[in-house]
């Protein structure tokens, strides 16, 4: 090993070894455990030691120290660790000094040091020895053990802030949602308010409904939307009537409802029909308020529906009935397995031009600042919280909001999200827990303090594990 000289200021601190130790350029038997050992040194240069290094050596500290008062014998290194290392493991340390064959260059010592109880950690072969590199500002210093690092989390996660999407149904039985191994479609008088209690048991204590509307029920006006009896408004009479404590949140568009699958009216010429979807947009946020919704969530996005909607809320005597708003919403791929779930594809019908994507009203995936702008919108509109959907892909969506607005903002861990994490878990690819819980954590992290996701109750569930373990 080459010797090297260490930076001038190399030598300070708690983890060097003095200056006048030089690099060992040899090591003779190193695996002895209890005989004689060689070290050969050059006599010139300075060796401090980094870190990592130094801890180990300075185990060492009587043989080193002994050796600083003697300016013939120097040595130190990363063969010195090793030597010393196998030698304790070994049991007593021997190690005795030389005086023969001295060279300028090189020395042979050898010390004897009795092996002491304390287990100490080793340098594995080959380690390479380095000068300190005079770094003064070590993060790492952070995170050296449990205590710290707990005080220093910056960001953690809590049922609090999770919101509960389920899908109902008109049935009794729960019906599994495939591209979602875990989700099914609830009964709306019986799975629905199984899965509600569950989750408020593990302090999730928001639900999100969405509506399987039987196909019968669909028309390309989307009337079904403001039914006083319709699924939705049920199902949130439901809920409020057995929890209610538990917030109810409710999404307002027309797709689960249109017979060609889209959020607005569409026209024959294709054209989603903004300012007349805003009208059924209005009778479907009462008829949900009507019912006891605490929020409601316009996912249409269409241009001026929160202020209409606002309007309308207030006009109906609702002024306290919240609207979380769809701000930024992309026209993903990520909603496919949602889609399945509701079966609210766009669809084609005879003579009509309906578009097979969403992309006139849901933004482009390669847009930041339109998403500032519809979100400043929705806030000057009334809106009470911001969302980005979907949401680890669009992490710096999320946190340009929270740059931008004072209001909380969500975001919608989506449907495809959920099963990308959940099919890797299923093949054994992923650690699903760490996996899941990272994933949202990371969302909370770019700055939303509401996150929707299918995940809500497990999550909850490893949260409160962890906790009491
Ligand atoms: C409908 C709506 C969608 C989602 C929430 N509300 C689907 C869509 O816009 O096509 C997606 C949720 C998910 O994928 O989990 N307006």
């Amino acid at each position: 090993m080459e010797g090297h000289a260490a930076p001038s200021n190399a030598c300070r601190g708690s983890v060097v070894a003095h200056a006048s130790l030089a690099c060992v350029v040899g090591v003779i038997g190193t695996r002895a455990a209890t005989s004689a050992t060689f070290v050969s040194v050059p006599s010139t240069g300075a060796t401090s030691l980094s870190t990592d290094n130094a801890g180990v050596l300075l185990r060492g500290t009587q043989s080193l120290q002994q050796l600083e008062t003697r300016p013939s014998v120097a040595w130190a290194g990363q063969n010195m660790a090793i030597l010393m290392s196998s030698l304790v493991a070994g049991g007593a340390v021997s190690m005795c000094r030389s005086s023969r064959r001295k060279t300028e260059q090189t020395s042979r010592t050898c010390v004897r040091q009795a092996a002491d109880d304390e287990i100490r950690p080793r340098v594995p072969e080959g380690t390479p020895i380095v000068p300190h590199l005079g770094i003064r500002k070590r993060p790492r210093r952070n995170r050296r053990s449990e205590a710290a690092r707990a005080m220093f989390t910056e960001t953690r996660l809590t049922p609090d802030n999770f919101i509960m999407p389920v899908f109902v149904h008109d049935g009794v039985d729960d019906i599994p949602i495939s591209s979602m191994p875990g989700i099914s479609r609830l009964g709306v008088d019986t799975g629905l308010l199984r899965e509600v209690e569950e989750a408020r048991a593990l302090g999730v204590r928001s639900v999100v409904i969405f509506p399987k509307t039987p196909d019968d029920l669909k028309t390309p006006v989307a009337e079904e939307c403001y039914n006083p009896e319709g699924l939705a408004q049920r199902a949130i009479r439901n809920v409020k009537r057995a929890f209610p404590d538990v917030v109810v949140y409710t999404d307002i568009a027309l797709d689960p409802y249109n017979s060609l699958g889209h959020d607005g009216i569409v026209r024959s010429d294709g054209v989603i029909m903004n300012d007349e979807t805003i009208h059924q947009l209005c009778k479907q946020a009462v008829s949900q308020a009507e019912a006891g919704a605490d929020y409601v969530s316009p996912s249409d996005m269409m241009d001026g529906r929160i202020g209409a909607i606002r309007d309308a809320l207030d006009e109906a005597g609702f002024s306290n009935v919240g609207i979380m708003a769809y701000s930024a919403k992309y026209a993903s791929a990520f909603y496919g397995p949602f889609r399945e779930a509701l079966d609210s594809n766009p669809s084609v019908a005879e003579g009509w031009q309906v578009p097979d994507n969403k992309s006139t009203y849901q933004q482009d995936p390669g847009n930041y600042k339109e998403a500032l702008l519809e979100a400043q919108l929705d806030e000057e509109e009334g809106a009470d919280i911001l969302m980005v959907k979907p949401g680890m892909p669009y992490l710096d969506v999320i946190k340009g909001l929270h740059e931008q607005s004072n209001l909380p903002i969500a975001a919608y861990h989506v449907s495809g999200e959920y099963a990308m994490l959940k099919a890797a878990a299923l093949n054994g690819w992923l650690d699903e827990r760490k996996a899941v819980l990272e994933a949202l954590l990371s969302i909370r992290r770019a700055g939303a303090t509401v996150i929707l996701t299918y995940y809500a109750k497990q999550a909850a569930q490893w949260l409160r594990e962890d906790r009491s373990s």
